[in-house]
């Protein structure tokens, strides 16, 4: 990886806060975008804008070409089929509420199970609570154990034991608090046993670890294309395409149907038939550019270079003797977050006065309070990465903390 070269391409990056060089370590909320992909928001507006598929004139055909065009990147980056598998929502979160109502409302009955982590986003919780409270469906949670990672025997003790009535098993890829990274092979390969589904909440695994659906058994994926470089408002749900078929649409409205009568529709073809009104059409266009930016430095790249960091910042953190990390300790199982706490100064004023140093971290419940009762602690610090960091962000966030402490504990 050219670092120079990766980080000349991120125009925040060059920006002062209080005075200082930025130092972002938020990656995991979002990350920063590269010259492409703003610049490719400039080039739609600037030349293609127009509705898409309602307009045979020449502006609204290159938008719509474009529009369904980075729906083949998107479903090729996954190892999906094609585009009839990939549809475009605002978000990871949007497109778990898309299966809980289209599939969960159609196909879950009364004391149906669904089986999720003690270590999910809240994205991965509510949507199913929300069922509970309508359908009488029932939520199991796999336990989180000592180390960070789930429990692999209580996951197929719970399958096994509900054979029949586990429908879906759902789980997060990479944990946000954690790092944690899970076995989606063995865990797909639980579900299918029983004859469930699996879902996969890539959120933020996307940017940093190959996917592919089929070679990964997975039924059900979401994700965010800001968490990859990509703009905000665009996100994907994959769905094999007998389970698209299956599923009812979920919002009605415009484009997303082919007929209409005073009593009944018939809907647009997949996947069109999940995205009703006008979607978000430009940076549907723009996330292409973050796919390739990132296809161009490569997965197993990134990836690597995330390890470096993650194991030199692990290093340094250990050798304060003050700071307690949360989730695995060895390196081979962790990626993207580092969350921790430091006695005595809340994880809320540890941000603020790294700030005051220009360096980016968030603290809070990262979204994942249930998992934040369980770790015993209502809220942690946190540093995440992405490609542009480099060993002097994290020596400079280490030089920020040891001064936020000592003038805490003055
Ligand atoms: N889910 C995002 C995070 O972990 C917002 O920060």
């Amino acid at each position: 990886m050219d670092q120079t070269k990766i980080n000349s391409q991120f125009p925040i990056l060059k920006r002062k806060v209080n005075g200082k060089r930025l130092v972002y370590l938020d990656n995991a909320a979002t990350t920063q975008k590269p010259d492409r992909v703003i610049d490719a928001l400039k080039v739609f507006y600037s030349r293609h804008n127009s509705n898409i598929h309602r307009g045979l004139h020449t502006l609204s055909v290159e938008a719509s070409d474009l529009y369904e065009g980075a729906h083949d990147v998107a479903a090729e980056f996954i190892g999906a089929k094609g585009r009839e598998e990939v549809v475009f929502t605002r978000n990871t979160t949007e497109s778990i509420n898309l299966v809980a109502n289209a599939w969960g409302r159609k196909v879950l009955r009364k004391n149906d199970i669904v089986v999720i982590s003690e270590m999910e986003h809240h994205s991965n919780i509510i949507p199913w609570m929300i069922l509970g409270k309508s359908l009488g469906i029932r939520i199991e949670r796999i336990p989180v154990d000592n180390y960070g990672k789930l429990d692999l025997d209580e996951c197929y003790r719970i399958l096994t034991k509900n054979r029949r009535r586990v429908k879906l098993l759902s789980i997060v890829h990479v944990s946000n608090v954690l790092g944690t990274v899970n076995p989606v092979k063995q865990l797909s390969e639980m579900a299918h046993d029983i004859g469930a589904l699996f879902m996969l909440d890539a959120a933020q695994s996307a940017a940093r670890v190959k996917i592919n659906v089929e070679a990964m058994g997975v039924d059900f994926l979401a994700l965010s294309s800001h968490k990859m470089y990509g703009p905000t408002g665009i996100g994907v749900l994959y769905a094999g395409r007998d389970l698209m078929e299956e599923m009812d649409p979920w919002m009605g409205g415009g484009d997303m149907v082919r007929r209409v009568t005073n009593e009944e529709f018939e809907p647009a073809d997949l996947p069109w038939k999940f995205e009703a009104g006008t979607p978000n059409i430009a940076d549907g266009v723009v996330y292409t550019e973050a796919i390739r930016f990132i296809q161009e430095i490569g997965l197993d790249s990134i990836a690597e270079h995330e390890r470096q960091l993650i194991s030199y910042a692990m290093g340094k953190l250990q050798g304060l003797g003050w700071v307690k990390i949360y989730g695995p300790q060895d390196l081979a199982s962790r990626m993207g977050v580092i969350s921790f706490t430091v006695d005595g100064v809340h994880p809320h004023d540890l941000s603020s006065l790294l700030d005051d140093e220009a360096v980016a971290i968030r603290a809070g419940h990262h979204c994942a309070m249930p998992l934040h009762i369980k770790l015993g602690t209502p809220a942690t610090a946190r540093i995440s990465f992405a490609v542009y960091n480099t060993k002097e962000d994290i020596d400079a966030f280490v030089e920020a903390l040891k001064n936020a402490r000592s003038t805490f504990l003055k």
